[in-house]
């Protein structure tokens, strides 16, 4: 049966197999606050998004859209540097299409990073969360539609989306570089407005420890096709509610940039550990 996501995806695939030829075992999403990771990578390849044909692009001004290919330690690695938010309006298969990509070139483990807001009183701003589970029953789930079997089954397993191998990677190596880090349940809601404070508190109700606008689902459509997953949230501000400040995308993004250098020195190092699990 014709399915269009899935030709899409294999068009997408076809293009960048004949622009790129690199083999990266790890895929990285690069979030507010890591956004400039890959300009300090030693950069082996790159392709802008425009250069194929069908692929979503960010509609938010400034925002970067290219995989770049490059080696972190050892490990050959493909960054994506800009994702796009299911609030830009694209489907939530669109939205998902990069992440399947790069499970397609090549990749087995799936390093996702994003901002978001504490939602758990115990975090302050500036607080690095590693992801031990998720909650994406607020967006689309983007396996609905017919079964792409070549990716995987129709009803996925969830017990595991992320790792534990992979969680006590980061944990041991954040350990050794003396950075705190806090762990916790990440609940995806749809933006583009940051929540209000019933929101928030429903949120914790629900047991996340941070929300955002992204991640859980591109966590799903790798689940799908049985990636390794790990993820790390920076915890830009608290959410509505819970300081008598108003919240602001320029100071969420402020306060992202500040932590990005702990931020930054944890990612490579847990990859470079990962790769030799690989
Ligand atoms: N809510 C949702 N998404 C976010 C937040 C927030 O408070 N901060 C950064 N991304």
């Amino acid at each position: 049966m014709e399915n269009a996501v899935y030709e899409k995806l294999m068009r997408c695939y076809k293009t960048v197999k004949e622009k790129i030829d690199f083999q990266p075992k790890v895929a990285l999403v690069l979030g507010s606050g890591l956004g400039d990771y890959a300009d300090r990578m030693e950069i082996e390849a790159e392709l802008d998004y425009h250069e194929i044909d069908g692929f979503p692009v960010s509609t938010i001004p400034g925002h970067k859209g290219r995989f770049v290919f490059g080696h972190v330690g050892e490990v050959p690695v493909v960054v994506m540097q800009g994702r796009v938010h299911y609030y830009e309006g694209y489907s939530i298969q669109d939205v998902v299409l990069p992440i399947r990509l790069m499970r397609l070139m090549g990749a087995e483990v799936l390093f996702l990073t994003n901002a978001a807001g504490g939602v758990n009183f115990d975090f302050h701003a500036g607080d690095l969360m590693m992801i031990t589970d998720q909650i994406s029953s607020f967006v689309p789930s983007p396996l609905i539609g017919p079964n792409m079997e070549e990716l995987g089954a129709r009803f996925p397993d969830m017990s595991d989306v992320y790792d534990r191998e992979l969680q006590e990677v980061i944990r041991r190596t954040a350990k050794e570089l003396d950075i705190p880090l806090q762990e916790g349940v990440y609940l995806q809601l749809t933006g583009p407005a940051y929540e209000s404070p019933a929101e928030v508190r429903m949120c914790r109700i629900l047991g996340a420890d941070a929300v955002g606008m992204s991640t859980a689902c591109e966590a799903v459509a790798a689940n799908h096709m049985k990636m390794k997953i790990c993820g790390i949230s920076c915890i830009s501000n608290l959410a509505c509610g819970m300081t008598d400040q108003p919240l602001d995308h320029k100071e969420v993004q402020e306060a992202a940039d500040r932590v990005a250098p702990l931020f930054r020195k944890l990612v490579t190092k847990s990859i470079q550990e990962i790769g030799k699990q690989l």
